[in-house]
């Protein structure tokens, strides 16, 4: 039996934060971070997001974008922010999408342009031992 890995790298770790700007300086002035992207409003999304660039991956952090952010209740439930989501890449969104929904998981979202401007899905949490999972098209320039 042959057995495709369906999984690419773990691309990121999505924290939401009540205020970005504050988690920004915190990985800078506490934990010495030099390389954090500029807050970006994404707003199909509902974020306003910025990468912290580390040498195994990024940690992006997200706060809430205008009325109807997906992250609001989130961060309702957790005022100090939290882990929110991991990222994984995959090759191709659409095969990805169909197969997980073939295999029963709820894909919460057409694809659609993500923070790396490639496609990204979600898959939900309680399909998925308790974690939003985030499936993001691998960018072309970057292999
Ligand atoms: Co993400």
């Amino acid at each position: 039996m042959t057995y495709d890995t369906f999984l690419g790298p773990l691309n990121h770790v999505g924290i939401a934060v009540p205020d970005i700007h504050k988690a920004i300086e915190m990985y800078r002035n506490v934990f010495g971070v030099t390389d954090i992207t500029e807050p970006a409003d994404l707003p199909p999304q509902g974020v306003t997001f910025a990468f912290v660039n580390l040498p195994s991956g990024q940690v992006e952090l997200i706060q809430p974008y205008g009325d109807k952010s997906p992250i609001t209740k989130f961060l309702e439930k957790n005022p100090k922010g939290g882990q929110h989501h991991i990222c994984f890449e995959v090759k191709d969104i659409h095969a990805a999408s169909l197969a997980m929904a073939e295999k029963g998981m709820r894909v919460l979202n057409e694809p659609r342009i993500g923070a790396h401007g490639t496609p990204v899905v979600f898959l939900h949490p309680g399909d998925a031992g308790g974690v939003l999972i985030e499936l993001m098209e691998t960018p072309k320039e970057a292999h």
